[in-house]
């Protein structure tokens, strides 16, 4: 029986797929927690929820002594729009945070789920179909922090046996919990705009091509990769896996099939674009799909109409 404990669970990945696990695995035994209680949040009174800071290692110990947790998914961690406001501390939260995740998971032989992000990529990376073992000098602290989170993982299980598994997550596009401070955000954004003022300003440029995927494949992938055949899995904690990879003009014009006012214009954030222009264009996910049967179910198209019909509704209460 898994006991599975959500850290970061109040983030844009956190509601989704504690509902999601939920479902899967029995309410009482998926704990979502976060650094602090966030008042009115729906997971406050939908069960357990713990309060857990991961640079607390005594506090993660404890809650996983309490509730006997078997399984970690660690979603704690600052994005990269954000990390570069505040290096140091993503370098902490992301990294410091991560590192105490593996030694309470090396201490209580857990399995982790960490995911990483298509940010290990820069500028002298192949950029097209970008290979899942290839050249990864990022130029971002998230990227740098997830570099290191990827290496320290597999450094745990070769170390010390511990059953690390991840994968490197593109922009998600979700219609419940909304992210914050990502460079893939504005793929978010321009749904909420066409719904309500039927027209967005693009902090990202014309022609900048990034992956993304739905929430659904996202949840998906981690329960997958999570209960994968061991034997079967060379890499462990890396894996490319995408959905779609299009810019915000086939975006927008996925949006006017349904909107046909709407409109898109362009109000770029440098600092954000020149992060985006580093990353690829597109990735090869076919290890994904040869070691633990990865396959999206949403293309751009599908998306497109679930996330509109979604938002609609919840707009409209
Ligand atoms: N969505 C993330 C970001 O933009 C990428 O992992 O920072």
């Amino acid at each position: 029986m898994k006991k599975i404990l959500i850290t970061g669970a109040l983030g844009q990945i956190g509601t989704d797929l504690t509902r999601y696990m939920r479902s899967i695995y029995g309410k009482d035994n998926v704990l979502p927690s976060s650094r602090k209680r966030k008042e009115g949040h729906p997971l406050m009174n939908e069960g357990n929820f713990e309060t857990l800071d991961v640079l607390n290692y005594e506090v993660i110990d404890s809650v996983v002594k309490k509730h006997h947790i078997t399984h970690i998914v660690h979603l704690a961690a600052i994005l990269s729009g954000t990390g570069e406001k505040n290096p140091q501390v993503a370098w902490d939260i992301n990294v410091n945070g991560l590192y105490n995740v593996l030694e309470v998971s090396r201490v209580h032989d857990l399995s982790v789920l960490i995911p990483s992000s298509i940010a290990v990529f820069g500028e002298s990376t192949p950029k097209d179909l970008t290979p899942q073992d290839t050249i990864m000098r990022p130029s971002t602290i998230y990227g740098v922090s997830k570099v290191s989170g990827e290496l320290l993982a597999d450094y745990y299980h070769s170390k010390f046996g511990v059953d690390t598994r991840g994968v490197r997550f593109p922009g998600l596009i979700s219609s419940d919990t909304m992210p914050g401070g990502g460079t893939t955000d504005y793929a978010v954004h321009i749904f909420y705009e066409a719904i309500k003022n039927k027209r967005y300003a693009s902090f990202i440029d014309k022609g900048t091509f990034m992956d993304m995927m739905y929430m659904p494949d996202a949840l998906k992938a981690i329960v997958q990769l999570m209960e994968a055949d061991e034997s079967k899995l060379k890499h462990r904690n890396a894996f490319n896996i995408s959905a779609m990879s299009f810019d915000p003009e086939m975006l927008a014009a996925e949006i006017k099939k349904h909107i046909p006012e709407f409109e898109l214009d362009y109000d770029v954030d440098q600092d954000l674009q020149k992060i985006a222009n580093t990353w690829p264009n597109s990735l090869d996910d076919s290890e994904a799909r040869a070691q633990w049967g990865w396959e999206p179910d949403y293309d751009l198209t599908s998306m497109t109409k679930d996330m509109l019909e979604k938002l609609i509704n919840k707009l409209d209460k």
